[in-house]
């Protein structure tokens, strides 16, 4: 087992009757000073989230900062940011999804920051938030794990990207985890949401053994229950038992627990991300369409956790290299059993140059030595992206 630090601050109230407690959560900030509440497009006004959220919040002088996209972008959270120097808001409650909270992370980082704030995430070296404001989350997706993690990954479309940004500062001081929000999600969102989690919890367990054992059975655990919920939760959304299944497996694939003492991969992630730079496909999609032909590259690397995942996941019989070739094809069923299609030409009329852009994306960036065995180059990601067209 690989040796590794743990912690993760952030206090997790999951369940429907938590809403009464925001108060009380937040009762470090003095009632004349301000809280930003930062929102996305108007969900939470549709399905009620934001009254029962601004209800709790009597008291507090609340500014409200709504508009923030998915896959939030640099120029609308930089008007956050303006608003928090200029109004000297003391406290930011994020009521969203990922996009939502990971835009807050940004925000409460870049207020005290000197200088473009963009250069934390171009990994500028030792350019980071050093202060930050306090934040919390009322979550109302679960897929990305934000609610429960330090992490966040923001966009800039005017210059066809998307970066990542975390620190030990960033996680929310709470989270606020209903699982009734699902009831209001289009099915789209929750398949989203269900291959997210699936591909967070697959980039930290199929990699080599680790001799992690605890860690491998509760990545099995996320990954047998997403499966066996999966169908039934997009046809059922207003089920609670369901429902509350997906949002803990989601915040669990992505709160630390998973990575501790173990390799992990990432390139789906990174490589992925490009793909909504370039063409603004959902996130999980993207993860989707890369996975199974990241696997397939490097079959030989990781055929042993393959046919791990293949036995005891799928329940999949027969000798290895059969097992751990029909483990990437089940993957790739489950994905289209969500009505998640796996090839960048069903969502985009491709110009098939792709590959050869992402390749020079990541030879700018000096990203030469990806996944668990850097062995993920810049030529690699070419034709693992040539094979996804
Ligand atoms: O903006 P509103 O109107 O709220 O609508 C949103 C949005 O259109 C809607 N929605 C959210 N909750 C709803 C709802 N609609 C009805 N009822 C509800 N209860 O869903 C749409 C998508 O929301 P978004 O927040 O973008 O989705 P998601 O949670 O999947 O977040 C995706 C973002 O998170 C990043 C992704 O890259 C992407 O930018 N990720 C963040 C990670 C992290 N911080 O750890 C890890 C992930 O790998 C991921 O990269
Ligand atoms: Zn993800």
């Amino acid at each position: 087992m690989n040796d590794f630090e743990y912690h993760n601050p952030t206090k997790i109230l999951f369940g429907s009757n938590h809403y009464t407690k925001l108060h009380d959560l937040i009762s470090n900030v003095a009632t004349n000073e301000k809280i930003l509440l930062t929102y996305g497009g108007g969900s939470i006004f549709k399905n009620g989230v934001h009254k029962k959220v601004i209800d709790q919040l009597a008291g507090f002088n609340v500014i409200e900062f709504g508009g923030i996209e998915p896959n939030p972008q640099f120029s609308t959270l930089m008007q956050a940011v303006e608003i928090c120097r200029s109004e000297n808001i003391s406290f930011v409650l994020a009521v969203g999804g990922g996009s939502v909270i990971d835009g807050t992370k940004f925000i409460v980082g870049a207020v005290a920051y000197e200088g473009d704030p963009w250069e934390v995430l171009e990994r500028k070296p030792g350019k980071t938030f050093e202060e930050t404001l306090p934040f919390g989350a009322v979550l109302t997706l679960p897929a990305t794990g934000s609610e429960a993690n330090s992490g966040a990954v923001i966009s800039r479309s005017e210059l066809k990207t998307k970066r990542t940004m975390g620190g030990p500062n960033l996680f929310p001081q709470f989270s606020l985890c209903d699982p009734s929000v699902v009831a209001s999600l289009p099915k789209r969102q929750i398949a989203n949401g269900l291959v997210d989690a699936f591909v967070h919890t697959l980039e930290q367990y199929l990699t080599y053994p680790s001799g992690n054992l605890l860690q491998e059975r509760q990545a099995e655990a996320i990954l047998s229950t997403l499966i066996e919920i999966g169908p039934k939760v997009i046809q059922d959304p207003a089920n609670y038992e369901l429902a509350s299944n997906l949002m803990w497996c989601a915040t669990h694939a992505l709160n630390g627990n998973l990575r501790c003492g173990v390799p992990t991969d990432w390139a789906t992630h990174m490589i992925g991300h490009e793909l909504t730079a370039l063409h603004n496909i959902d996130h999980a999609r993207t993860l989707a369409i890369i996975g199974p032909r990241l696997f397939e590259a490097l079959f030989e690397q990781k055929k042993e956790k393959l046919e791990q995942y293949g036995r005891r996941v799928w329940g999949l019989t027969g000798d290895s290299e059969s097992v751990s070739k029909q483990a990437i094809q089940k993957t790739e069923e489950f994905y289209h059993s969500l009505e998640i299609p796996t090839k960048i030409s069903e969502y985009v009329d491709s110009e098939r140059n792709e590959p050869t852009i992402i390749r020079e994306i990541f030879e700018s960036r000096g990203w030469f030595k990806l996944g668990e065995r850097q062995s993920v180059t810049p030529e690699l990601v070419e034709k693992i992206v040539a094979a996804a067209l």
